[in-house]
């Protein structure tokens, strides 16, 4: 049966100059190195420069994914852009991506799933290119974090950073088993009844101001591994797959202690997980395409490997991707 598949053609990423390291924010707050690897994995972060904003990230981004895949801006009818901070309350920082590359047709605009925005976005644009509404999409995670974070809060303002990162997707041919190239299921969840867990104390029809994160970190991680593996579990299901299928596991990158745990309990052998919370910190709806870019640049994901995608966050909000580069 012939199938229509939205198949990878190209990535990218860009993170900004400024790293910030454990040891710099020693100056900023009561912590230390050894208390942030020990119990996340963070070594490092990028910070967006002063006037640098989400939408300048994610056209850098977007714009390496172009030159990865091989094609002309003109080209792509639709952009999906995964943030949680974006440039204005509105319009969707998609549009200033859509301007940057100076497409004037097709659709732009932004998903709202925090740190799952990518995975929400990578279905989203799936679901469209089934349906025959798109034919090539951008689709693009991209956060400036450091904005709505409580520097006097070191509880969180160790974990996460600034970043991009930007896949495309094509329209192309399947015959509907799991040999196809693309996507091959998705899944997924939220349930808001935890949305006062990992939130953002501030809006434009609450507060009237952008607001700082707040989280229970320790609710958080209580569900996170839980709420990871059943998706993927249901991807398995879903596909007829088991985790030795599977060649590369890229997940959100939020902490090096979920990861691992997450792996472990789904039987993922180690070497099988790409890890670039070290690096990065946690770049929210950036942080898989940014691992993704990663791992395709120095040679480890190659066409024709199946990667499984998951990502936990705010809402909270969960979901898996499966697909053969
Ligand atoms: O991407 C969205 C999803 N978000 C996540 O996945 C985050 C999930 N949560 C986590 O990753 C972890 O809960 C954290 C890394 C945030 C915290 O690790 P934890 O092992 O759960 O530590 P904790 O919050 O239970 O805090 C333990 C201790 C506390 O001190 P007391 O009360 O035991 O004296 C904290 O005050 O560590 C203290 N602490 C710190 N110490 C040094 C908290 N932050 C820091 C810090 N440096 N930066």
């Amino acid at each position: 049966m012939s199938v229509i598949r939205s198949i990878l053609r190209g990535t990218g990423s860009y993170l900004p100059e400024n790293c910030l390291t454990n040891e710099d924010l020693t100056r900023i707050v009561d912590t230390s190195d050894e208390w942030i690897v020990q119990r996340t994995g963070i070594r490092q972060r990028y910070i967006a420069a002063e006037g640098e904003v989400t939408s300048d990230l994610g056209l850098k981004a977007a714009q390496a994914a172009l030159e990865s895949a091989g094609l002309d801006a003109q080209e792509i009818d639709t952009i999906i852009l995964a943030t949680a901070t974006p440039d204005n309350t509105f319009p969707a920082s998609a549009v200033t991506i859509q301007a940057g590359l100076g497409i004037h047709h097709g659709m732009a605009f932004d998903v709202q799933a925090v740190c799952s925005g990518f995975v929400y976005a990578l279905t989203t644009a799936d679901a469209y290119i089934r349906a025959g509404l798109s034919k090539r999409a951008l689709v693009i995670g991209a956060e400036t974090f450091s904005r709505i974070l409580d520097w006097n809060d070191r509880g969180t303002c160790v974990l996460f950073g600034d970043g991009a990162g930007a896949v495309v997707l094509e329209a192309g041919e399947g015959s509907g088993t799991v040999s196809d190239r693309g996507i091959l299921t998705s899944h997924l969840r939220s349930d808001g009844r935890h949305k006062e867990k990992l939130y953002v104390d501030g809006g434009p029809s609450s507060t009237q101001t952008t607001g700082h994160l707040r989280m229970e970190g320790r609710e958080v991680f209580k569900h996170a591994v839980g709420m990871i593996t059943d998706v993927i579990e249901d991807a398995f299901k879903a596909t007829g797959t088991a985790a030795d299928d599977l060649d590369w596991f890229i997940p959100h990158q939020a902490n090096k202690r979920i990861i691992d745990a997450s792996a472990k309990k789904l039987g993922i052998a180690p070497e099988k997980v790409v890890t670039t919370v070290q690096d990065h910190g946690n770049t929210s709806a950036a942080s898989i395409p940014l691992a993704f870019d990663t791992a395709m640049k120095d040679g480890r994901v190659t066409p024709g490997d199946l990667v499984m995608l998951e990502a936990m966050g705010g809402g909270f909000t969960w979901g898996s991707v499966l697909l053969r580069v």
